[in-house]
């Protein structure tokens, strides 16, 4: 039975205790820290951000959505960094963002040291029009590898492309919840029988997708209550 462990933690400080070459995949999607360009749009929560007035649910806001722009990507590399040495060579980093962070992302990606491999666009069907311009309805996974990629261990073909909604009703947990037929997918980067990380588990939607792929998982998560239902998820799947 596939086994995991999630860390009631900072990502950093948890990251650095993992042994060297212990994981086979990096899968994760961090506190986007989108729209911080300014001190005004820097103290907004996470709610505030990324929750439209008319939601229904009344999820718990989440840490880590304050840093400016250079901070970000000096934390970014700082993560990232850890990731790789954690990942074993060959394996992948899948990093979710969105269109106004995606060239801090993959500044920081590459600083880090990992190959980037490319850009798959994840389109919400469901997304807010924008008057006069263009609806923004895709976020976005970065893919890169630390080295070259390992196609003999994992021979898939996957798409470049998904198109998923948001979870809904009882099936929303977290504000920014990747959808479970998306993260199904993504985990089959990972080696099978391997281990995927994710420092930012948020709901857990990464490790559950994982355990029910066959893959191990390690996660990491500052907000307690997300932990808790990131733990009561992990241990249903
Ligand atoms: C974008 S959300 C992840 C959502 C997740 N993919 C899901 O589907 O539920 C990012 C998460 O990172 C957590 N976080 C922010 N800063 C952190 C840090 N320094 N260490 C660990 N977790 C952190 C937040 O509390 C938040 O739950």
């Amino acid at each position: 039975m596939p086994t995991w462990t999630l860390h009631t933690a900072d990502a950093l400080t948890a990251l650095t205790q993992l042994p060297t070459g212990s994981v086979n995949a990096t899968i994760t999607d961090p506190p986007y820290n989108s729209g911080g360009r300014t001190a005004n749009d820097r103290t907004g929560s996470a709610r505030d951000k990324y929750v439209s007035g008319d939601a229904k649910h009344q999820l718990p806001d989440f840490a880590g959505e304050s840093r400016d722009q250079r901070g970000y990507l000096a934390w970014m590399t700082l993560v990232l960094t850890q990731c790789l040495r954690a990942t074993a060579t060959g394996g992948p980093l899948l990093l979710f963002t969105d269109w106004r962070q995606l060239p801090v992302n993959s500044d920081a990606l590459q600083a880090a040291g990992w190959v980037w491999r490319g850009i798959v666009p994840w389109n919400k069907p469901i997304a807010r029009p924008s008057k006069g311009g263009f609806r923004r309805s895709c976020e976005y996974i970065l893919w890169a590898t630390n080295g070259p990629v390992d196609a003999a261990a994992n021979p898939i073909y996957l798409p470049g492309l998904f198109t998923a909604s948001q979870p809904r009703g009882n099936k929303r947990h977290h504000i920014t919840q990747k959808p479970d037929e998306l993260m199904a997918e993504l985990v089959r980067i990972c080696v099978p029988g391997g281990t995927v990380l994710d420092p930012f588990a948020g709901s857990g939607a990464t490790g559950v997708a994982a355990l029910r792929a066959g893959r191990q998982f390690i996660g990491m998560e500052l907000t307690d209550r997300y932990a808790e239902v990131a733990r009561t998820r992990l241990d249903a799947a």
